[in-house]
């Protein structure tokens, strides 16, 4: 999320920041991953799914992802990874399921990129510090391929 807390714009993200993807994709590695509707479908979506259980949260009824499953709340997906035999599950976003989820998860892991977007539509629900402690923060410097500073910033669940 950006410094004002955008994740999204046109369906898309706000930014290209390949050192973000690629540690996007070392988080995700050992995960089952569960999705939004409308972030499943997004151009990011594509790759991201392939060869990866999954389980997509619509209202649709007769949704069909390819090669993956569906659920018409984030608590049944969150049943059906578990029925699955999932160990850990990496809830990808987007606002919408963000918002829903963040009760519910016991890490977060987040990458601020150090700008503000002013045309964001979808944003990053609030960290209540009473909730969630920040155990590790890794800061990175813009360079030639990444166009802001960013940090990535790990939150524990405090009961
Ligand atoms: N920067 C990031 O880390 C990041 C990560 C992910 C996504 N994004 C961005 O975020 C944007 C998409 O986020 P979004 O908030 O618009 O959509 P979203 O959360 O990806 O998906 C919303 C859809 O999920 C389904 N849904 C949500 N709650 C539900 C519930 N309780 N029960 C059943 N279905 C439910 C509905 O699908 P139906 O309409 O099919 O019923 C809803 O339209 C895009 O711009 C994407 O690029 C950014």
């Amino acid at each position: 999320m950006s410094d004002n807390r955008v994740i999204g714009i046109d369906g898309g993200l706000p930014w290209r920041l390949p050192a973000d993807l690629a540690f996007f994709f070392r988080q995700i590695e050992d995960c089952y991953l569960l999705s939004g509707r409308k972030s499943y479908e997004s151009d990011q979506g594509k790759e991201i799914f392939q060869d990866k259980s999954f389980v997509v949260v619509t209202r649709q009824k007769g949704y069909e992802p390819q090669g993956g499953k569906v659920a018409h709340s984030v608590e049944a997906g969150i049943a059906i990874a578990e029925a699955d035999g999932a160990k850990r599950l990496c809830i990808l976003g987007g606002g919408e399921i963000y918002r829903q989820a963040l009760s519910i998860a016991d890490k977060l892991i987040i990458t601020e990129v150090h700008t503000r977007i002013e045309n964001g539509d979808t944003f990053f629900p609030d960290i209540d510090p009473q909730h969630w402690k920040e155990y590790k923060r890794e800061s990175h410097k813009k360079d030639e391929d990444n166009p802001y500073d960013f940090s990535f910033v790990f939150y524990i669940k405090i009961e």
